[in-house]
């Protein structure tokens, strides 16, 4: 697919056509990851953020907002309930917050690593390299970090730098798959200021920083932020619609065949009944069902009405198995690690021991 191919599916408005690319994101989808639709536990372990995302309910810029953070015996049980679920991994996601330093975090990871047989992925920011190395050497297997959109200027005027540095999501990727990181990455879909030009660039940036994992999402407006109070933009401005994440999940698919692509938690906010569905049968294979214990879930509103606070952990897992059953479609085993990553990480150590 070139960048005109992109930009025609985008800019497709005929639902006979879009018939097409469903079919062939489907089709693509069962030939490279299958009928599993793998289950992650996601953990909220805290809303604290040092950041001013413009975008982002946690933005540190709401003094007034409710934070917490779990405690590590808060974050083992959940990793404990995902190991009684059948989960095959657990998401640790926080915002930004230098409270979760590298000690801690290494002792967690070890912890979950020596106690379940729990992939781990992590989704803490921008972190150091010495931490992500730390982690990945206590035993992290992915890392999560959304470049939100390839347009650089829209990217600064939605993410203020912090203490004046200058942050490169794209370079911090490629330093975490070469510290053997499964890696993921996505972008919101609709921000204010983006273009459907732009919307083709990050789906080639997919493809060029050869993610394991792409999580896309509509970007959903928060009233109490400084992008949810701002003026939309006049030309070529992309619509935060359901529809349009739908033909960035196939396009997603379609340019990295082999990728975990979830059917996102945004998604179902704007179509509670059907959205995860829909996500799944045009490119995605993956879920994140919540594990936060529920006093904490609302103080996690990255943005408002966000689906599936109230439902327990239970609850959630049943829904979500229900929902892959619907389709036809089994709940994976296993730790489901991306094909990508897999053939990767074949082709790294066979070059290693490769005597030529
Ligand atoms: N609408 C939709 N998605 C959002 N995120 C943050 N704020 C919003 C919002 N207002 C997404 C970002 C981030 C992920 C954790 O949540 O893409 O990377
Ligand atoms: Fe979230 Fe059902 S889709 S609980």
């Amino acid at each position: 697919m070139d960048h005109k191919e992109i930009l025609r599916w985008l800019r497709q408005d005929d639902p006979q056509a879009l018939e097409e690319l469903w079919a062939r994101a489907d089709k693509v989808r069962q030939e490279n990851v299958g009928q599993q639709v793998h289950l992650r536990g996601l953990i909220e372990i805290g809303n604290y953020c040092v950041r001013r995302c413009a975008y982002c309910g946690l933005n540190a810029g709401r003094k007034d907002i409710p934070r917490y953070r779990m405690t590590k015996d808060e974050i083992l049980a959940c990793a404990a309930e995902a190991v009684e679920y059948k989960y095959g991994s657990v998401v640790i996601q926080a915002g930004e917050d230098p409270f979760w330093t590298l000690e801690f975090i290494a002792d967690l990871v070890g912890e979950i690593k020596a106690s379940t047989p729990l992939a781990v992925t992590l989704s803490l920011g921008e972190r150091s390299d010495e931490e992500l190395a730390a982690w990945r050497a206590a035993g992290a297997d992915r890392y999560l970090l959304r470049f939100e959109t390839s347009n650089r200027e829209l990217f600064d005027h939605i993410h203020p730098p912090l203490a004046g540095l200058h942050s490169d999501r794209p370079a911090m990727l490629g330093r975490m798959a070469e510290m053997g990181y499964e890696i993921g990455s996505g972008v919101m879909v609709g921000i204010p200021g983006q273009t459907y030009e732009d919307l083709a660039c990050d789906v080639e940036m997919f493809a060029d920083l050869d993610l394991d994992m792409i999580g896309l999402g509509p970007y959903i407006s928060h009233p109490d932020t400084p992008l949810g109070v701002e003026a939309p933009a006049e030309s070529d401005q992309t619509p935060a619609s359901e529809e349009l994440t739908y033909r960035m999940l196939a396009l997603a698919r379609l340019a990295c065949p082999q990728a975990n692509i979830p059917s996102t938690s945004a998604l179902a906010t704007l179509n509670l009944a059907q959205g995860r569905e829909l996500g799944l049968i045009r490119g995605a294979n993956i879920v994140m069902p919540n594990l936060t214990p529920q006093q904490y879930r609302p103080m996690y509103e990255i943005y408002p009405a966000k689906a599936c606070i109230r439902e327990t952990a239970q609850q959630c897992r049943s829904c979500m198995k229900r929902r892959i059953e619907s389709l036809g479609r089994t709940v994976g085993d296993g730790a489901g690690a991306s094909p990508n990553y897999i053939a990767r990480h074949a082709q790294e150590s066979g070059d290693a021991t490769c005597v030529h």
